[in-house]
């Protein structure tokens, strides 16, 4: 049993990260993830993959519906996920699944027809007591309903069907391993109430919360989000769940319920192929429960699906404002979570971000969503999530597709270097984003990366370097200038031995010209370059 499960794809811990090893190396997912329909036809996918091509993407998160492979209880059909699974070998890529099951995006879309008709037996969360719909603002007329995440027997029906899948995974992959991840659900939680309403709900709600659960919180409070925090430490050793948690309560007891029922989902299908699961979430933004999908893995409630959702090897933000790293380091900081983002923008900095993901934060996957339209003007949806009414004018230009697929096919010719660098600070990034950050210490030498200087235009800076031995590294870098030093007090001066440009060939360094002349006097990344340096320190 360990033999098989070695074999498919998993995590390892590497240094301080964890990596995931797919056919024994570690792989970074070099991702994009689709819009929400194309997977549902593998001929439309056809030029879907056209695009991913140009991008240099080597994996797709693709959904896969509940109410596709299961069109009538318990008949399933998945034609579908062969399809997708045989066209992925056939372009060489790689796939992570999307398990659209009870949720997608906070309410129930993709639930089977028979789900939706027997609202009896698969029970609507009640936002309103008594009602299974309601009117939400923003929902521009359209009604809001969910499936209550306390029916167990939704939550059966959907464990059945995702058992179902992983075991038709096991069978048509376990050899080859084209699918790498599976996300159980999408952007899981509630909208308009920060708990369920239903008579049901309330005297869940009532009850005392469970003895354990509660001593986990009170144990567990040094990682909380401070107002979580304050809110579990206020509050009684056991009772009610607002005499425990006070004001953090009904987003906790959602949290809870949410969580335990994704992990029975999880947990099925991983009895029948366990691989790497992760859930996604849509961000709190510091909006009020119920402004967002409540209960669902945002940042402040990881404590509870930590404890609850041990199924679940992954909490994966789906990152589209502005302050992109600020939720990157919030969804690491904890639990040894690896940076995992299944969706995330497609302006200007896409690509930088890509590259500043793999360098900074040694990340597993990073996506861009509806990639299939990256360096097309932006629609009014991405427009807003994107936030270009902010002052950043890079956030109004749509990602530059040759310099995407420039970034990718040059991080996945080097992805034996770099992910053997995972988890050490042998591999380091910065970007103008992160203005605060410009300097990468390596031992006996250092680099700055100067962004706002007059020879540099461009804001969608970015610089990646990975040490190959003590003197010799890589600078993969746009739109900045490169300085190095020497940090060894005994030699305190630097200079450069050679500077090359080149390319990575199955794995190996092509050297193209040698560049210690005018292009070694300033280190100038005008444009995405690869470069090679070795470094002299004297005195
Ligand atoms: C987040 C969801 O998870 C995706 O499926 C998609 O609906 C995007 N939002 C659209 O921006």
């Amino acid at each position: 049993m360990e033999k098989t499960e070695r074999k498919i794809p998993y995590l390892a811990e590497q240094g301080n990260k964890k990596v995931l090893m797919v056919n024994g190396k570690p792989f970074i997912m070099l991702a994009g993830e689709v819009h929400n329909s194309n997977s549902s036809s593998a001929a439309y996918m056809e030029q879907v993959w056209e695009k991913a091509e140009k991008l240099g993407m080597n994996t797709l998160l693709l959904p896969v519906s509940w109410e596709l492979i299961e069109p009538q209880e318990g008949v399933f059909d998945f034609s579908l996920v062969d399809g997708l699974i045989e066209q992925a070998r056939e372009k060489g890529g790689k796939l992570g699944f999307l398990w659209f099951g009870s949720w997608k995006n906070a309410q129930c879309y993709y639930a089977p027809e028979w789900v939706k008709a027997d609202t009896a037996r698969f029970r609507r969360a009640e936002v309103v007591c008594g009602q299974n719909f309601c009117q939400l603002e923003h929902f521009y007329g359209m009604p809001y309903t969910s499936l209550s995440y306390l029916c167990a027997e939704t939550r059966e029906s959907d464990a059945r069907a995702f058992a179902a899948l992983m075991a038709h995974i096991r069978d048509v992959d376990g050899e080859e391993h084209t699918v790498l991840t599976v996300q159980v659900e999408n952007e899981t939680g509630l909208m308009g109430s920060a708990r369920e309403r239903s008579k049901e709900s309330d005297a869940l709600f009532a009850a005392d919360v469970p003895e354990e659960f509660a001593a986990y919180m009170k144990a567990n409070t040094a990682t909380m989000v401070p107002e979580i925090k304050a809110a579990v430490e206020g509050g009684a050793a056991s009772g009610s769940w607002e005499e425990v948690f006070g004001n953090a309560a009904e987003e906790l007891f959602s949290a809870y319920h949410v969580a335990g029922y994704v992990n029975a989902v999880a947990k099925a299908g991983k009895e029948a192929y366990p691989l790497p699961m992760t859930v996604n979430c849509w961000l709190d933004k510091g909006g009020a429960p119920g402004s967002y999908p409540t209960g669902g893995p945002v940042s402040k409630v990881l404590e509870v699906w930590k404890y609850r959702a041990p199924a679940i090897d992954i909490f994966a933000p789906d990152i589209y404002i502005k302050e992109f790293a600020d939720i990157c380091d919030e969804m690491t900081r904890r639990y040894d979570n690896p940076l995992y983002i299944p969706e995330c923008a497609t302006h200007s900095y896409a690509g930088p971000r890509a590259v500043y993901c793999v360098g900074h934060y040694h990340a597993m996957c990073y996506a861009p969503f509806g990639f299939e339209d990256m360096g097309e003007e932006f629609s009014d949806v991405q427009a807003y999530l994107f936030g270009v009414d902010t002052e950043d004018p890079a956030l109004k230009v749509p990602q530059n597709v040759e310099e995407y697929g420039w970034y990718n096919r040059t991080m996945q010719s080097m992805m034996p270097l770099l992910t053997s660098r995972y988890g050490t600070d042998g591999l380091q990034a910065v970007c103008s984003e992160r203005k605060e950050e410009d300097t990468m210490l390596f031992g006996t030498f250092g680099f700055r990366v100067l962004t706002d200087t007059p020879m540099i235009r461009r804001k969608d800076s970015v610089c990646l370097i990975v040490r190959e031995s003590e003197d010799t590294f890589y600078i993969l870098a746009n739109a900045c200038m490169v300085a190095f030093f020497s940090q060894d007090h005994e030699k305190p001066y630097a200079e450069i031995f050679s500077y090359e440009e080149g390319e990575f060939r199955d794995g190996v360094w092509k050297a193209g010209r040698r560049l210690n002349g005018d292009e070694a006097a300033s280190l100038k990344f005008e444009k995405p370059q690869l470069r090679k340096i070795r470094l002299h320190a004297f005195e």
